[in-house]
């Protein structure tokens, strides 16, 4: 049942009344608010909690537990190298090299490391806002941030 105490942001206020009357509300509250606001911020975490009488600490967990939410805004790209052992036995880890050195000077790309994107016949995979991208070489994912995520790099 949430309990609204009139602070806080009234967005996040709004979206816990919607889900207060469902069975296990803190999920779909959480989804909501990061489409609403691209992330679940600190603030917001504390205000779910609140709104749930939650512990901050019950309402961080789920939040971090869930690769998929995030807690910073994100940039307009985001950029997933493949970490797995197929795509480093054919030059994955230089991949990720000139990725992580390429996310250092680029805002508008997030760069994340996973574990296997099932493109491993193509390996070393990428993949750029959901488009993966096989045969990946450290000069063509420096240009996957020079060209501010707009490569056009055949898969
Ligand atoms: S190991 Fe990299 S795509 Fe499968």
């Amino acid at each position: 049942m949430a309990r609204s105490n009139g602070k806080g942001d009234p967005q996040i206020a709004a979206i816990c009344a919607i889900h207060a009357a469902s069975n296990g509300p803190l999920l779909p509250i959480l989804h909501d608010v990061q489409g609403h606001f691209g992330y679940v911020s600190d603030e917001a975490i504390q205000q779910i909690a609140d709104e749930l009488n939650l512990s901050r600490a019950d309402v961080f967990g789920v939040v971090t537990f869930y690769h998929d939410f995030h807690r910073k805004a994100q940039a307009s790209h985001t950029l997933k190298v493949c970490r797995a052992e197929a795509c480093q036995a054919v030059g994955g880890r230089e991949v990720w090299s000139a990725a992580t050195t390429a996310s250092q000077r680029s805002e508008d790309v997030d760069l994340e490391a996973v574990y296997c994107l099932g493109n491993c016949a193509c390996a070393p995979s990428v993949q750029l806002d959901g488009r993966t991208i096989g045969r990946m070489s450290p000069e063509r994912v420096a240009g996957l941030f020079s060209a501010g995520g707009h490569s056009g790099a055949p898969s």
